[in-house]
């Protein structure tokens, strides 16, 4: 296994089993720069987010990098206050115009719900998936999917779905295991992506952690990326220096016995964000 290796989705689209995340890396030079570096070190998959408000340096990265568009995997997501049918189709194009693509590869509702709308969440979600679906059979979208979705927003969504979710990603980290959500999706043959993989970087100094990655020679973000990929999920760790970046995607050369997996499943509840998708401040 390597960067370009790859889990195959429901619709049988192929995705690289480890993504660069771009949550909270600034627009402009820093986003040009570390994609541009995830790219040179073999990294063939990209995570934004209109919210992240780094679409456009993202975009400049993968122009710069001369690669064929077909061989980077490139995700981003619809945010809150564009949720609904026409929103969503505009919201689209818009993402796309600061992309510069011809086509997503995967397109996701970043919550579930946003403040305010404690009745109408059901049928927004709805809606929203409405369009993702249309997009998705024009060719535009190559995948669809949520994001920090649980079983309770997921069920509805896919009762009134033509074409199932083909992916949810969740806050997925030592400590936040989120059992009843990555069972549920396994169950429904949608594929859990981890965010926040290193909890943004809350569980580098963690004791426990330290001494299992000691214990295999590698770094404790390594650790935490390899326990993403031995769960059967798709980690999304985000750096924008260059060293780390490299790091990151040097997980391919040691397994975790399942003595250290199940320790580390074991972990209180550690290095999470906080934030819960059915109370959501945004
Ligand atoms: P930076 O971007 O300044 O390099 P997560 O992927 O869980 O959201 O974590 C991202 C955070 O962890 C960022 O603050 C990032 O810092 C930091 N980080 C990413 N990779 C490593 C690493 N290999 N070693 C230490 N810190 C890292």
């Amino acid at each position: 296994m390597n960067l370009k290796s790859t889990y195959t989705l429901n619709n049988g689209l192929e995705i690289p089993r480890v993504g660069f995340g771009t949550w909270q890396t600034p627009d402009g030079q820093v986003a040009v720069d570390s994609v541009l570096a995830a790219l040179e070190v073999g990294y063939r998959h990209i995570d934004t987010a209109a919210a992240y408000n780094n679409e456009s340096g993202v975009g400049e990265a993968l122009r710069q990098s001369s690669l064929p568009r077909e061989e980077v995997f490139v995700t981003t997501k619809l945010w809150n206050s564009e949720r609904g049918y026409e929103k969503t189709l505009a919201a689209f194009e818009v993402s796309m115009e600061k992309l510069g693509l011809e086509y997503l590869d995967l397109y996701l509702i970043h919550w579930p719900a946003a403040k305010g709308e404690p009745q109408e969440w059901q049928k927004t979600n709805a809606d929203t998936w409405r369009a993702f679906e249309e997009l998705y059979e024009q060719g535009r979208i190559k995948s669809i999917g949520v994001s920090n979705f649980m079983p309770h927003h997921l069920k509805p969504l896919m009762e009134s779905a033509k074409i199932m979710p083909m992916v949810n990603q969740i806050e997925f980290h030592p400590g936040l295991l989120q059992e009843e959500t990555a069972e549920f999706c396994k169950a429904n043959d949608i594929l859990v992506q981890a965010w926040s993989p290193l909890g943004s970087g809350r569980l580098l100094e963690n004791k426990d952690l330290k001494s299992i990655a000691a214990k295999y020679g590698k770094s404790t973000a390594q650790v935490c990326i390899r326990w993403c990929l031995q769960h059967g999920s798709l980690p999304l760790p985000k750096s924008v220096t260059p060293a780390r970046i490299k790091e990151n995607a040097d997980v391919f050369d040691f397994e975790l016995g399942a003595q250290d997996m199940a320790l580390i499943d074991a972990m209180p509840n550690v290095g999470g964000s906080g934030l819960h998708p059915d109370k959501v401040e945004f």
